[in-house]
This record gives C-alpha cells, sequence and structure tokens, in this order.
C-alpha cells in the first residue's frame, strides 16, 4: 500500500505563478501541444529558423542535389532546425534518429507537366501523427487556377491541424497573372493567416517586404527561389530577416550551392547570430576550404 501523504507545507502563498507568453508572433491562444511542436521547429532563444526544403521532387522528381538524398542531404540536415520533406523520402532515407523537426509536405497531385494548382490533400491526418511531425505544409495559389481549391485544402488541414495540435504552415504559390510583388504577397499571406494557417511561407520581394511580414498576423518564413550566388542569397536572407521575417525554408540556396555544407552553416549565421551578408560570406568561404 502506498505511503500515505504527510500534507505539503511549501506552497509558495506570495509567489504569484509566472504567466509566460510565447515566443512567436499569433501564437500565444494556441494549445501545449501546438506550442511544443512550433518549439521543435523555431529556436526558442532567436525566435527564428532554418528550415531545409527538400521536398521538390513530389512535383518534379529527382532535383538537382537532391537526386540522392540520402548522399546529399542527411549528412547536412543536423545544421538545419527542421527538415521540410514527404513522407516518402522521410520513411524511405532520413534516419529516426533526426532530432529536428519535420515539417511535411501534406499536398501533392499534379506533375510539372500539368497544371500544378491542381492540389489536392495528400496525406491523412493519422500517417502525420503516426509520423510524429512538428507541421503540415500546403501550397495555396491565390490567383491560380484551382485557387479555390487549394485554399480549401488549406481549411482543412487547419481543422485537422487544430484538432491534433499541429500547426500547419500555408505555402504562397505564384498564380500565373500575378506578379511576384509585395501587393501581391500581400494579399496571399493575409488570405493563409486570416483562414487559419499557423505561419507562411513566401517569397522575397526586395520593395516592401517589411508590409508583408507586418500585415500577415504569423510568423512568415522565406522561400529561396531559384539558384542565385551565395553572397545574393546570403544578402536577400539577411533582409528579409531585417525585414520581419522568423526564418527560411531554403533548399536550391542550399543544396545546390558549390559546398551545401558551407552554405547552410552561413544562413544559420545570418538567421540566428544576425551576421552581415559579407560576414557569413566569408564564413562560408572558411568552412568550404575546410570541406566540412
Ligand atoms: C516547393 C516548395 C519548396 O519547398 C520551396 O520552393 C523551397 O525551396 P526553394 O528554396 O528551392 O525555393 O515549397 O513547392
Amino acid at each position: 500500500m502506498p505511503e500515505v501523504d504527510q500534507e505539503g507545507k511549501d506552497y509558495g502563498i506570495n509567489i504569484p505563478v509566472k504567466t509566460e507568453g510565447f515566443f512567436l508572433k499569433g501564437a500565444s491562444a494556441l494549445d501545449w501541444g501546438m506550442k511544443n511542436r512550433f518549439s521543435r521547429i523555431f529556436n526558442p532563444k532567436t525566435g527564428r529558423t532554418v528550415m531545409l526544403a527538400i521536398d521538390h521532387g513530389y512535383f518534379q522528381g529527382p532535383t538537382t542535389g537532391l537526386e540522392r538524398i540520402d548522399l546529399n542531404i542527411v549528412p547536412i540536415a543536423h545544421y538545419a532546425d527542421t527538415l521540410m520533406l514527404t513522407r516518402g523520402i522521410l520513411r524511405t532515407t532520413i534516419p529516426p534518429t533526426y532530432q529536428g523537426g519535420i515539417v511535411l509536405r501534406a499536398s501533392g497531385g499534379p506533375s510539372i507537366l500539368k497544371e500544378l494548382s491542381n492540389e489536392q490533400i495528400a496525406v491523412d491526418i493519422e500517417d502525420a501523427i503516426r509520423l510524429n511531425v512538428s507541421a503540415l505544409a500546403v501550397q495555396v495559389f491565390i490567383g491560380g487556377e484551382y485557387e479555390t481549391q487549394s485554399v480549401h485544402n488549406l481549411t482543412r488541414l487547419v481543422d485537422m491541424g487544430n484538432r491534433y495540435g499541429i500547426p500547419i504552415l500555408a505555402v504562397t504559390a505564384v498564380g500565373k497573372d500575378m506578379a511576384r510583388d509585395a501587393r501581391y504577397f500581400r494579399l496571399a499571406c493575409r488570405i493563409c493567416a486570416e483562414l487559419g494557417a499557423h505561419y507562411v511561407k513566401t517569397y522575397y520581394v526586395p520593395d516592401g517586404f517589411a508590409t508583408v511580414a507586418a500585415s500577415c498576423p504569423v510568423p512568415l518564413v522565406m522561400a529561396g527561389g531559384k539558384k542565385i550566388p551565395e553572397l545574393e542569397a546570403l544578402k536577400m536572407t539577411y533582409n528579409a530577416i531585417q525585414e520581419g521575417a522568423a526564418g527560411v525554408d531554403m533548399g536550391r540556396n542550399i543544396f545546390q550551392s558549390e559546398s551545401p555544407a558551407a552554405m547552410i552553416q552561413a544562413v544559420r549565421a545570418v538567421v540566428h547570430e544576425n551576421l552581415s551578408p559579407q560576414e557569413a560570406y566569408e564564413l562560408f568561404l572558411q568552412l568550404k576550404h575546410q570541406k566540412t
């Protein structure tokens, strides 16, 4: 029989219980599980994240740099706070001992040979839970041919995510007739947040990115976009962070770099340590020559 407890004495009567806020924009009212998952994506010390996006194969097959994820990505995965990928690559290729966050691609359907906005939800929430993911990502095509369908994918996933405590990342994909400017991204990001996305991924625009970040009530992460020279990519990262992004979800500018390991460490230094682009580029050159 268990011992009968002697009633406690130390009730800390005069010490108020701390009511902690939460370090991410727009996330204070979320439940514990959602916040805990967010803390696996965003570093609570800096409030920022380096997500390594390697999900390109879901619509374009073995993309340059991702031909062999076991050889090219697994050795650098520990430099990322989070991987963004499909469940096929997660199950087949990523060691289950991986300690970072997992953001699972949850929409898909068309390949590059067809109309890309014609996506459906491509993962069952039970499988996402089974895989212990930190968030689910869905493409939203504002202005695209299947705009409403992709928005409906988002809202259904938000309902599922809210039910089980899994954050939903809305990925803004550029519709055919929309210019990639701040006006477009203000529209797209705000729609995603209004409809319940817990955070949003968008592209950097040199003119007015701060207004995109300011008018979006949830954290924004910057997509890398097509491969550009390393110094340019570091400048873009720096500017996005200074103008309000809470991190990056970068793919090609890391895994197509001449030294992916050096590049992801340089990006980390900009995101988490506020290194200037030139300082980060010097770090990149130094690490590249060390062949880390
Ligand atoms: C594909 C995606 C990619 O994850 C995204 O484009 C990030 O990769 P990159 O930095 O190469 O643009 O969402 O639709």
